[in-house]
């Protein structure tokens, strides 16, 4: 909350609450007195019940101190309880609005969430990329924007983020897996609920492709055969414009690629 909202609350909450004591006091002076006469008029009456103005007190104590003083040495006691507690309203609120001044944004505004800001970022969903654990929960990321992780070399990316999230990710990925461990470890699961394609061209067991079939022999002026010479040498390595399972659409320039589609395996 900024400092100016937390002023104009404590600004309201101070004077609410000495006008509403003021104005309980007021009306238990009226009733010490059975809503006498001599009293004056009332503001209004609410079912027999006459309400007068807040500040009314200070009139009858003028004129009737004489009187009834214990009456109206209560009931000056109970407007000023209201000033004592309005006190402690403006007190806490210029100490809270002393602590948020010291929060300066001046060279930015970063900062590590706390539990309700990862609560409120969606970050302890049921699914989703696996970011950590935090809270007795684990962290996870299911929305539209990217996410990266950068870690020291064998710290945990793989067995913390990578890993997990293949095991429980349910939709179509396509992974570089230079190492190869992320297809050992998980393809097997993933095959259990998805089609899961290898494609390493120095491994045997790779899925094969031949980017020449993307050539259609009927249309021998296709600008398929621009295209593909072209795209080879930009690429450097070996293959491009690959069309693969649910026409993803990759362009291969390492060595191995893992490719999990959810599409069901067909029965040949
Ligand atoms: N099942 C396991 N039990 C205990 N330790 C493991 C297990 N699997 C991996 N490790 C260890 O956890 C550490 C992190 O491994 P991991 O492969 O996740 O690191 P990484 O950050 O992905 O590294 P790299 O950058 O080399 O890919 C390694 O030291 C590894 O030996
Ligand atoms: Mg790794």
């Amino acid at each position: 909350m900024s400092p100016q909202s937390i002023l104009i609350g404590q600004i309201v909450l101070v004077f609410t609450t000495i006008i509403l004591t003021t104005w309980y006091a007021t009306q238990w002076v009226a009733l010490q007195f059975d809503y006498d006469a001599y009293l004056g008029a009332p503001w209004f009456t609410v079912s027999d019940y006459k309400i007068y103005f807040p500040w009314r007190l200070f009139e009858w104590w003028y004129s009737f101190d004489a009187y009834a003083p214990s009456v109206f040495a209560k009931g000056g006691q109970i407007a000023a309880g209201g000033g004592f507690i309005g006190t402690l309203f403006a007190v806490a609120g210029s100490v809270w609005r002393g602590r948020q001044a010291k929060k300066l944004t001046t060279f930015g505004s970063s900062q590590w969430a706390s539990k309700s800001m990862m609560k409120q970022a969606g970050l302890f969903a049921d699914d989703g990329v696996f970011l950590g654990q935090a809270h007795d929960n684990y962290l996870r990321h299911n929305g539209p924007e990217h996410v990266m992780a950068i870690a020291p070399t064998r710290s945990g990316k793989g067995v913390g983020l990578v890993i997990p999230t293949l095991l429980s990710w349910t939709g179509s990925t396509v992974i570089h897996d230079i190492k190869g461990e992320n297809w050992q470890l998980t393809a097997g699961w993933r095959s259990t609920f998805s089609h899961c394609l290898l494609f390493d061209p120095t491994n045997t067991a790779s899925a094969k492709y031949n980017p020449l079939l993307e050539v259609r022999k009927a249309s021998v002026k296709s600008a398929t055969y621009k295209t593909l010479p072209t795209s080879w040498l930009t690429q450097t390595v070996c293959w491009s414009a690959v069309t693969i399972g649910r026409k993803l659409r990759i362009h291969c320039s390492s060595a191995q690629f893992s490719i999990f589609s959810t599409r069901r395996k067909k029965r040949h």
